[in-house]
């Protein structure tokens, strides 16, 4: 059973809370993993009385969690820890009657999820001290992006490191909660097979893929000033570079592991000024078509500019100068709107030094996030009857059917536990946000300085045909399978 504690949720009647933290929380009340007297409070500026916020949060449960999950007993007694307070977190003055809901009951840990814009962070966690809710009982939750640039990152955990310890400051990647994300760590540590090929005198190169064909849904108004770059690449896809490429630490332990991711992206070679023409796509997506759908285009979605020339999709070639991987490069995409649903890394593997058959391919690893969570090796074998005829087949191992019976957590359930337990290891340290950034920044400048705008590419495409001749050029090409 996990600590007494009260949890809040800033930004309550937003996005990821509705579709993602009250059912991860939903879950985990459900599996018995909460302390029985834990509140949960949903703060947020709309005039709500906290009967209407229940049923607002039981439409968006009810449609998010498996209907065997969602009983009315279990959604009773969830409701009864959900509590709401209409207040405007941009104003000092509201907090005293934070303090007030909240008491001071000795030993209760209290946590507060900022789950609103990045631009309100500094000044939450200053209001909260002011009224005396950071002390050493405190946890504070950062969602991603943090910042939109190395300096508003630095301006935020500067201003946050003043009033919370780093140990009191979790900054969420959902990625890092992702099953498969943690089983790549266990495929490469606990496995002695990997170990020796995983370098660059046997890899040819990295892909990290991740392909939505979601568009920006209700959040046009924070994307088109983020764009795929700060939204998705800056973190999510250079958190998997990190897990794909570290040194194996000397624990597994929060320290540890953050310092050899840190050491990861401190090794990325910078692309800056004219580099961003070689080793950078951009695109945006035009009208086109998803599974039969037709889909407008970007430019036509609610809160985006007519003229926007945001980034829908941005695909890139990075390099790490250290010892194990010089030379091999690591492929990086992300879009929205594309042909279909898929998360994915890709390790494709040296061709054998001298083919003794014809038609042979070089090995892959594929470890794939969703929509399923499989890991599959592509393997050369014979075709049966006469003949040396070789045929790629596929070592395959399907998560789900190799554990049946286990529900498949959802990332931040179990983010959130971890959070409550005070274990840091799969969120990011300062650090390491920083020096994300401070890679992620003259890219964004040398978009800027050579008018880089976004490639179109239709709805239900891959991005633009830029990103092909990306690998093309190297004789590569994207994994699609
Ligand atoms: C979020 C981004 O961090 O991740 C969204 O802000 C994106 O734009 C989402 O859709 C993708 O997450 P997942 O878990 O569905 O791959």
């Amino acid at each position: 059973m996990t600590l007494s504690c009260d949890m809040l949720v800033f930004g309550g009647s937003g996005d990821l809370a509705l579709h993602k933290l009250l059912p991860a929380l939903y879950h985990l009340h459900r599996d018995g993993r909460l302390a029985a007297d834990m509140r949960i409070i949903a703060v947020a500026r709309s005039p709500l009385q906290r009967s209407q916020y229940q049923a607002l949060a039981e439409r968006h449960c009810r449609a998010q969690v498996a209907r065997a999950d969602f009983t009315s007993d279990s959604w009773q007694g969830f409701a009864e820890r959900l509590d709401y307070l209409a207040m405007d977190a941009a104003q000092s003055a509201e907090y005293g009657r934070l303090a007030r809901l909240l008491g001071n009951p000795a030993g209760r840990l209290r946590i507060f999820y900022l789950a609103t814009a990045p631009a309100l962070f500094a000044a939450i966690a200053e209001y909260l001290a002011t009224a005396g809710l950071a002390d050493a009982r405190s946890r504070i939750v950062l969602e991603k992006p943090i910042g939109h640039s190395l300096a508003s990152a630095q301006a935020i955990n500067a201003t946050i490191g003043r009033v919370f310890s780093e140990a009191q400051v979790f900054r969420i990647d959902h990625y890092l909660g992702k099953e498969t994300v943690q089983n790549l760590m266990a495929l490469r540590f606990a496995n002695a097979l990997f170990e020796p090929v995983w370098r660059s005198g046997h890899i040819e190169h990295v892909q990290i893929s991740v392909n939505e064909t979601l568009g920006v849904e209700n959040r046009g108004a924070y994307y088109d000033r983020a764009g795929a770059m700060r939204d998705m690449l800056q973190n999510h896809l250079l958190q998997l570079l990190c897990l794909v490429a570290m040194e194996a630490p000397m624990r597994f332990d929060a320290e540890s592991v953050r310092n050899e991711k840190v050491r990861i992206l401190q090794a990325l070679r910078p692309i800056s000024g004219l580099d961003v023409q070689d080793r950078t796509v951009r695109g945006q997506y035009v009208a086109g078509q998803i599974a039969g759908q037709d889909v407008p285009a970007y430019y036509f979605e609610k809160q985006v500019d007519n003229d926007s020339d945001t980034e829908t999709f941005v695909a890139l070639r990075a390099e790490i100068d250290n010892w194990r991987w010089a030379g091999v490069p690591f492929y990086l995409r992300t879009g929205k709107r594309m042909a279909r649903k898929c998360s994915q890394i890709v390790i494709q593997f040296k061709p054998v030094p001298q083919r003794l058959f014809d038609n042979d391919q070089a090995n892959c690893l594929v470890i794939r996030l969703q929509p399923e969570e499989r890991i599959s090796l592509q393997l050369m074998g014979k075709s049966p009857g006469k003949g040396m005829r070789l045929t790629a087949m596929e070592l395959d191992l399907n998560l789900a059917q190799v554990f049946p019976q286990k529900r498949r957590w959802d990332a931040y359930e179990r983010l959130l536990l971890d959070v409550i337990e005070g274990d840091s290891t799969l969120f990011m340290r300062r650090d390491e946000v920083e020096a994300a950034w401070a890679w992620v920044d003259p890219i964004l400048d040398g978009w800027q300085q050579y008018y880089q705008s976004p490639r179109p590419y239709p709805a239900g495409r891959n991005g633009p045909e830029q990103a092909d001749s990306l690998l093309e050029r190297s004789g590569h090409q994207w994994f699609e399978g």
